[in-house]
């Protein structure tokens, strides 16, 4: 790097925000608590990510697969998600915020999917920091709504079968106008995707940081970029450096 050059900034932060449970545990309290507590990480890293100029924040809040914890575990997350929803929005809004949310929507129950898209609706003109908020999604199942889609347009012979591009099939998913998240990071210490941006992440890097969620904040999110800028990314290809002196 050139001296006096600012080191890359990523475009596109997701989070796999993971430990919640865990923290609560060691210290003896309920798992809700975490889950509370991790809430305001979500506000922490909101700042953070605007601080530093990151285009795109992408939150992992709930999985396809987390409806599979206790009833009680699961109303207390769709709990906090509602009351993040109703409390932050203006803030948000006020911050220049754009919101934008992935995940299956059709089976979404009562008023959680209208509180979604009065997120999405309010926030939809701002120029600032897009959060993208992953709410009931799994890669899998996106991919397979998207596949579904391709398919009705070919059955319906507007779209021929060998037109279909790695593209056109990320036009299809629900990160589509979404660039590739540049950097994942995943609290915890777990080291796996857990179902998280499977088609997008072909050549994401990854963080894996050991503090679990609610002892995340701006420190462990600079952390991550520093990490970040440090990398070499090829694409496939060679680095900058070895191009230049390959000739
Ligand atoms: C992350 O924390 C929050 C969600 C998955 C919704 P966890 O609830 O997974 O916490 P651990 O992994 O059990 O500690
Ligand atoms: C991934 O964490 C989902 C979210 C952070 C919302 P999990 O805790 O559900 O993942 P696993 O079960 O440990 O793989
Ligand atoms: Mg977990």
């Amino acid at each position: 790097m050139i001296s006096g050059e600012m080191p890359p900034v990523p475009k596109h932060v997701a989070i796999i925000m993971d430990g919640n449970g865990r923290w609560a545990s060691e210290r003896g309290l309920p798992r809700s608590v975490g889950h509370s507590k991790g809430v305001e990480a979500v506000r922490r890293t909101v700042k953070a990510a605007g601080d530093a100029g990151v285009d795109f924040l992408t939150l992992f809040a709930f999985s396809s697969e987390n409806w599979s914890r206790p009833q009680s575990e699961v109303s207390d997350l769709m709990g906090l998600l509602r009351r993040f929803v109703r409390r932050d929005l203006a803030e948000l809004h006020k911050s220049n915020v754009r919101i934008k949310i992935i995940g299956d929507r059709t089976d979404l129950r009562g008023d959680i999917l209208p509180l979604l898209l009065e997120a999405e609706e309010t926030t939809r003109n701002n120029t600032g920091l897009t959060l993208v908020i992953a709410f009931n999604y799994g890669s899998r199942d996106e991919i397979a709504r998207a596949t579904i889609r391709l398919a009705r347009e070919v059955e319906a012979g507007r779209l021929k079968a060998d037109a279909i591009t790695p593209d056109l099939i990320g036009a299809h998913l629900d990160t589509a106008g979404i660039p590739d998240p540049d950097l994942i990071i995943r609290t915890s210490g777990e080291e796996r995707l857990s179902n998280f941006l499977l088609w997008q992440a072909a050549y994401t890097e990854f963080v894996f940081l050991p503090q679990y969620w609610p002892d995340f904040g701006a420190e462990a999110f600079n952390e991550a970029l520093r990490i970040f800028a440090s990398r070499d990314r090829r694409f496939g290809g060679l680095s900058a450096k070895t191009a230049a002196v390959a000739g």
